[in-house]
Order: structure tokens, then C-alpha cells, then sequence
């Protein structure tokens, strides 16, 4: 069984629940306390161990590159000021591991940006990971869900329970419990109605997939709209070969969308050495 390596990060969305600040701005650099979103992502990608990563961009996505690049002069006006604490932090970003880009010309849909990253990733599996998905977990994420397909060696996809009144949000699955954490998926429907729904398992921006993925996505028609979703390419695959479905440990924030953002902000600033006592007591203070 082929070990995972790479990562791909689709980036290429256009961010409407965030606007105006993602008119201009990528929603994946918008600082969740002094980084951006998708710096946390590439952290979990590295801890879990993973070689490399591949971002799908798009069209005013440059902010993401520039972050993870070297910047030679802000690295030298920081070395002539002596301030060696901030100048190793810039540094560090640019070599948090190895990643190339493609981009994805229209914004046709995360499959279609999935897809985008056939070539980079060649003919083994391969993990995703949504930028806007924040998973603060003791072992990363996608990590757990590493170490469930080096067991049982099946495509994983992370799984969140969600309250029913908010399925329409999601991608929901059917399914039987095989363990405490896994769910052998039998269906997956997209946004459904809370009376249509099969479950409250929701899935979240974490998958590990086979290559084959690549092949079905080229031959999966778009839905209304023109966009390719990755759930009906997904479907065609448990067609073809069992796919679990995997009970994260950890707590995960919607930060692509402006409440998930705020409670991560909160609750990611409290937990800051620098940062929580103050930001606790002027929480104290406010007449809520
Ligand atoms: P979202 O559903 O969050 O869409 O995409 P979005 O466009 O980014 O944001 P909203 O919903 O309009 O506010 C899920 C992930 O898929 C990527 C996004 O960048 C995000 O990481 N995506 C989506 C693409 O890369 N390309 C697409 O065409 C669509």
C-alpha cells in the first residue's frame, strides 16, 4: 500500500460568504490572530508528516504565494533593525515544506480544483485540505485519518456531527458504525434538507483519496451552475470500492464563514501564551 505524501489545497474559491473583505483579499490569508487561515492548514499538513503540498490558486490569489515565499526585503530591514524574534518567524513561514502551484483558471468547483491537481500529484494517493476548515486537535487531523488508511487501507473522509437543523450547510453521508470513530458510508447527499437528511454526519474538509479520483473527476458532468462537485465524484467512487468515513478528535471552526471565524478567533487568542490572559480579562469586562 503507497504511503500518503502530498497534500492539495484548493484555494481557488471566490469566497462569497466573507465579502466585501474577499473582494480583493484571498479568504485564505484573513488572520486568524497574526496568521493567515491557511498557514494553520500547511502546519497540520507538516506535523502529520506529509513531503509536500500543492495549492490550487486562482485569479487575486497572489497573497498566498508571496506568504509562503521568501521575502528578501523584509527579511533585510528586519536583520538592520536587530529584531531577530520576528525576522526568524518570516523565515520559518517560507519553510514550513515544499509547495508548488497550479492554478485553477474559473472557479468551477472544488472537484474541478481537485482535478487542477492531477499532474503535481502523479499516480499516488493523495490527502485534501480545505484552507477554511481549522481543526484544533492534540494530533492533526488529517494526520488520524492517516493512520486510519495505513490500517485499513480505504479512501477516509472526515466526518463532523452537525445539529439536523443545519444538514443544508453540508455534505451528509449514510452509513453503519464499524467503530467508535468509523463509519463504513453506504451514500452521500449534498445540502439536504434536516427532513431529508440520512444523518447529522456531516463531511468536513479532510479526504484522503486514491488517484483513481483524477479519471472519475474528468468524467464527472457538472452540476446546474457548471460547477464539478467533489461529492458526486466521491459517489461514483464508493460505486467502486468502500470509503470510511472518520469521527475527527478534535474541535474544527467553519472559517469561511464570518461566525465560524469570530468563535475561532476568540477561542484561538484565548489559548495564546501572549496573548490569553489580557484578551480574558477584557473579555470579563464586557457587559455581555
Ligand atoms: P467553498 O464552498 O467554501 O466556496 O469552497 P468558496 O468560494 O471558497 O467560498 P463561499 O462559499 O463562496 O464563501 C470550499 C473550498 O474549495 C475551494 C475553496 O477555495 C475552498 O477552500 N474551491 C471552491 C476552489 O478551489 N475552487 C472552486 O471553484 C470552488
Amino acid at each position: 500500500m503507497n504511503k500518503i505524501r502530498v497534500g492539495v489545497f484548493p484555494a481557488a474559491g471566490l469566497g462569497t460568504r466573507f465579502l466585501p473583505a474577499t473582494k480583493a483579499q484571498p479568504k485564505e490569508m484573513l488572520p486568524l490572530v497574526d496568521r493567515p487561515l491557511i498557514q494553520y492548514v500547511v502546519e497540520e499538513a507538516r506535523d502529520a508528516g506529509l513531503a509536500r503540498i500543492v495549492i490550487v490558486t486562482g485569479r487575486g490569489k497572489n497573497a498566498i504565494e508571496d506568504h509562503f515565499d521568501t521575502s528578501f526585503e523584509l527579511e533585510k530591514m528586519l536583520e538592520e533593525k536587530g529584531k531577530n524574534g520576528l525576522l526568524e518567524q518570516v523565515r520559518e513561514v517560507a519553510e514550513i515544506m515544499p509547495v508548488s502551484y497550479v492554478r485553477q483558471k474559473q472557479a468551477l468547483g472544488l472537484g474541478h480544483a481537485v482535478l487542477q491537481a492531477k499532474d503535481l500529484v502523479g499516480n499516488e494517493p493523495f490527502a485534501v485540505l480545505l484552507g477554511d476548515d481549522i481543526v484544533d486537535a492534540e494530533e492533526p487531523c488529517i494526520g488520524q485519518m492517516m493512520r486510519l488508511y495505513e490500517r485499513r487501507g480505504n479512501p477516509v473522509i472526515a466526518l463532523q456531527e452537525v445539529p439536523r437543523a443545519e444538514t443544508r450547510q453540508y455534505g451528509i453521508v449514510a452509513g453503519e458504525r464499524v467503530e467508535e470513530r468509523v463509519v463504513k458510508i453506504t451514500d452521500m447527499v449534498e445540502k439536504p434538507a434536516p427532513e431529508k437528511a440520512p444523518s447529522n454526519l456531516a463531511i468536513i474538509g479532510r479526504y484522503l483519496l486514491p488517484p483513481e479520483i483524477f479519471t472519475i473527476l474528468e468524467e464527472t458532468k457538472p452540476e446546474v451552475g457548471g460547477e464539478i462537485q467533489l461529492t458526486s465524484a466521491l459517489k461514483t467512487l464508493l460505486s467502486r470500492r468502500p470509503i470510511d468515513g472518520y469521527l475527527f478528535e478534535g474541535r474544527r471552526y467553519d472559517a469561511g464563514d464570518k461566525l465560524g471565524f469570530l468563535k475561532a478567533t476568540v477561542e484561538f487568542a484565548l489559548k495564546r501564551k501572549d496573548l490569553g490572559g489580557p484578551f480574558r480579562e477584557y473579555l470579563k469586562g464586557l457587559k455581555l
